[in-house]
Order: C-alpha cells, then structure tokens, then sequence
C-alpha cells in the first residue's frame, strides 16, 4: 500500500525550544494512524507544519507522492488535507451550514460568502455546496443543525460540526487533534466508529491526536509516540502500550487521560 503522508526528518524550533525534532513517520492510504504523547510532545506542532501553518526548520513532508514542505496552507487544503483543531474554531454566531460551507472554500469559484445571506443561493454552485453541507451534515447524524447558530448547539455536537467542515470537501486525509477532548464516555463510542466509517465508507485516512488512549488503542492500526518533539516509539497499540519508553514518558505527566 503506498503512503499518503510521508514526513521526513520533520524539525520546527520556536527560538530555542525544539518542538518537533527530526521526525519520520509515514502514513499508508486507508490507515488510521494515532499521534499520543505528554502534553507538550509536539503532536499540535507536528499537525501544524503538515497542514502548513507552521514553517519547519528542516526536513520535508510528502503528501501523496509530492513534496509540500513549503506549500501554503490554502494549496495543501485544496490537495485534500484537512484537519480539526484542539479548540474549537469554528464562528459561534454564524449558522451550521454557514461554518461548514468554509471547508468548500477550496472549490467555489464563486465567493462562498454571497451565499451566506440566503439558503435559496444565488447559482447552482452555491445550491450544490449546500447540498453538499447538508449530505455531510446528514452522514454524521447533525442534519437537522443545519440552519442552528452553531453557538446553540450542544459541544459535541460544536464537534462534529468541525469534522462536516473538515470532511465536506471530500478529502483523502483528515488529521484530528484530541477529537475526544471534553466527550462523554458515550460520545467517545460514537466518535470511535464515526472514524471507522470515515475509513470504512469514503476511504479516508486519518491521523489522530488523542489523550482519550482508549479511542487510540481501540480505533487505531499504527501509533507513533512523540516525547519531547522526539519520536521514541511505533507500532500497533499493543506494542505501543507496552514499551517502557512510552510508559516512562507518561509518567511525569500530571493528568494522561483527561483531554488536556
Ligand atoms: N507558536 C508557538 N510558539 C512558541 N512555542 C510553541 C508554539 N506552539 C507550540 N509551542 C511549544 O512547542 C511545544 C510543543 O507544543 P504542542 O505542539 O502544542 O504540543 P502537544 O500538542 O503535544 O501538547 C511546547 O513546548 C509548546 O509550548
Ligand atoms: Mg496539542
């Protein structure tokens, strides 16, 4: 199977600090793939240079056969990586569908903006995206949020509004950072097999950053642990669970599993 990401000797400094320290790691079409690490490992940092809103110091990344070490993050979006953040960025006051219709901001010719104002839209592409909103909407289960101020809604459902936004545009790659952060126990069940949907119905792949590490260890093929901006251990979660140097690592942190 051929890689969809493929990073190497990835290194991002902020001044003295190294964040991400000559990290390789490849990610094969299909995977879901899982990034865990202490707080401060560098997993933000590392999403960050792949989606290109960080600069890296050295190294380069590869994302589909072609390297994008010094793409912007506009271009690498429209090649299909997509991503959800540790805290929500999505607008509070505007409306689901006016959140999610950002996502297609790739592939609108026209400005997605001029549609904001009315749900009617003004030409059939406009029409077509918010078809296409209310499909992903729909798919994960939020169909009826659609015209919802997104501030409303419950913060799991605040979630999955991101994941429509970062899916809408049906991209091959999707990177989530701590998807299961501040879920219930319920809500992390269902998160756990709306990723193996993803993977299972419209191929495709995922990185996941999680501190939730039964989401990890259940949902996951292959996990890289960062330490440090170091990686020091991959391999499936059985593996990954059971290294020493992953244990050692977690243990000077405070609080592994509660979502910080
Ligand atoms: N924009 C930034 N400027 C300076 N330091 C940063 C910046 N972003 C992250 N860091 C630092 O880089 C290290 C890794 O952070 P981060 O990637 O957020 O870790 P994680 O997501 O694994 O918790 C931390 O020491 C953090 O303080
Ligand atoms: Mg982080």
């Amino acid at each position: 199977m051929s890689d969809i990401l493929a990073v190497d000797g990835l290194t991002v400094r902020f001044g003295g600090l190294t964040a991400v320290d000559s990290v390789s790691l490849k990610v094969p079409e299909r995977e879901i793939h899982g990034l865990i690490g202490p707080n401060g490992a560098g997993k933000t940092t590392f999403f960050n240079a792949v989606s290109g809103l960080v600069t890296p110091s050295g190294g380069s990344i590869g994302f589909l056969g072609r390297t994008i070490t010094t793409m912007p993050p506009y271009a690498r979006a429209a090649l299909g990586i997509r991503r959800t953040f540790q805290s929500l960025q999505l607008i509070p006051r505007l409306t689901v569908l006016e959140n999610v219709l950002m996502g297609l901001h790739t592939e609108i010719r026209t400005n997605p903006w001029a549609s904001l104002f009315t749900l009617r839209g003004r030409d059939k592409g406009e029409k077509e995206a918010q078809a296409r909103v209310l499909a992903t909407l729909d798919y994960l289960g939020i169909g009826a949020t659609i015209l919802s101020q997104t501030g409303t809604l419950t913060f799991a459902q605040q979630r999955y509004v991101e994941i429509a936004r970062a899916i809408v545009s049906s991209p091959p790659f999707l990177m989530l950072d701590e998807p299961a952060a501040g879920l219930s126990p319920n809500e992390v069940r269902d998160l756990d097999r709306l990723l193996r949907r993803l993977r299972d119905e419209r191929g495709i792949t995922i990185l996941l950053v999680e501190h939730v590490i039964s989401l990890v260890l259940g949902v996951c093929e292959q996990v890289s642990v960062l330490d440090n901006g170091r990686l020091i251990a991959e391999g499936t979660p059985e593996q990954v669970a059971n290294d020493p140097k992953v244990k050692a690592a977690y243990l000077g942190e405070d609080s592994g599993a509660d979502g910080h």
